[in-house]
């Protein structure tokens, strides 16, 4: 059978049976494989195709010109082709050997511009949160009292209704309990609920350690309030103790002056309204001038002059009695923030819910 492909013939069926002729065949080859070497090897495996073509042991160019040619050459003619047939070889395998050097230079150049790091490039920025508002504002509030000697602790948002009611003064069926129905815990053997304030920390700290005390406390309260603008079932607070042998009624009243200062400015002035709460005795609502006109009346302090800032009063020496502190020689006051409307109020907000809603173009406005 014969073929069109030269190397796959005999000399003697391409009739040659010159010198001259097996030149000239050897540069045709020696042609072919410069035009092939010359090609661009866009992958390893287009290159290894070229380099099996060439110089595989069983059907490679090389290998076969040596079976087809070389072996049943005349021989007149074997000498020539020997010849031809090594220079051939040469040629290919310095060339093969240059290529594939060339090629793993630029495989190597052209990783390592990948993997290059460009300092000068701008870096992937993280966007960073900001301090929630409710946050911001109580660290304002302990950096108050921290900064005239009361100290910070915290306590459990689930508490068993003695804390939470009956060491407050607060019993049973007493209406004092109307305005603070809250979650209880479904299956808790001692009635477990949902804090309805921070004020069960008063006790919980008393029954600890001995006067004097003062304390603030930051935490969250759950009250069973139907969700509007200025209601969820979830609020803030911080409570104040102060109990010592000496306070009087004019700490009580300097502690807030001083605190109303620092919290709306210094020309704030307060006011006490009588209260209630089963705890403290007297009670009083403390009122501060409005921050916004000063007292002389707007529409954010409804035309009164005044705000309404917190709950408070002195202990009520029955809540002695509950963690055996002596009534006869104590004395001090207490008092509720709701944090969640202070910071409203500071912040002339007006919906509570977009507190919880987690809106960056709200928290963007509280950097
Ligand atoms: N615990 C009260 C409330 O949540 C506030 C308060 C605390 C009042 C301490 C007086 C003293 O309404």
């Amino acid at each position: 059978m014969t073929t069109d492909n030269p190397i796959e013939q005999t000399l003697a069926q391409l009739g040659i049976a010159t010198a001259d002729g097996v030149l000239e065949l050897f540069k045709e080859v020696q042609q072919k494989f410069c035009e092939q070497a010359a090609r661009p090897f866009p992958d390893q495996e287009s290159w290894k195709v070229f380099v099996v073509n060439w110089t595989g042991r069983k059907s490679g160019v090389l290998s076969q010109i040596s079976d087809n040619w070389l072996k049943p050459a005349p021989p007149e003619l074997k000498r020539v082709v020997g010849q031809e047939l090594n220079k051939l070889k040469a040629h290919v395998e310095t060339t093969l050997e240059e290529k594939r050097r060339e090629i793993e230079a630029a495989a190597e150049q052209s990783s390592q511009a990948r993997e290059k790091i460009d300092l000068s490039l701008p870096g992937v920025e993280r966007v960073l949160g900001t301090r929630h508002i409710i946050r911001q504002t109580f660290d304002e509030l302990q950096r108050i009292f921290l900064s005239i000697g009361f100290s910070v602790v915290e306590g459990p948002e689930i508490e068993t209704p003695y804390y939470n009611f009956e060491a407050l003064n607060i019993p049973e069926h007493h209406p004092a309990r109307d305005n603070m129905d809250t979650f209880y815990i479904e299956g808790a053997r001692d009635g477990h609920l949902l804090r309805t304030h921070t004020s069960p920390m008063q006790i919980r700290t008393m029954e600890k350690q001995p006067p004097p005390v003062r304390i603030v406390v930051p935490g969250k309260v759950y009250r069973r309030d139907n969700p509007d603008a200025t209601h969820g079932y979830m609020f803030h607070q911080i409570e104040g103790l102060a109990v010592d042998t000496d306070i009087t009624f004019c700490d009580f009243k300097g502690t807030v002056d001083y605190f109303a200062r620092e919290f709306l400015g210094p020309k704030t002035k307060t006011r006490l309204r009588p209260s209630y709460f089963p705890f403290t005795e007297p009670s009083a609502e403390v009122d501060a001038t409005c921050h916004v006109c000063g007292g002389s009346g707007c529409r954010i302090c409804k035309h009164s002059g005044w705000i309404e800032l917190f709950g408070a009063g002195m202990v009520n020496p029955a809540v002695y009695g509950f963690v055996n502190y002596d009534a006869e020689r104590l004395s001090g006051f207490a008092f509720g923030m709701g944090v969640d409307r202070l910071a409203m109020m500071k912040y002339g907000m007006t919906e509570l819910p977009v507190l919880f809603q987690n809106d960056v173009r709200f928290l963007r406005q509280f950097p």
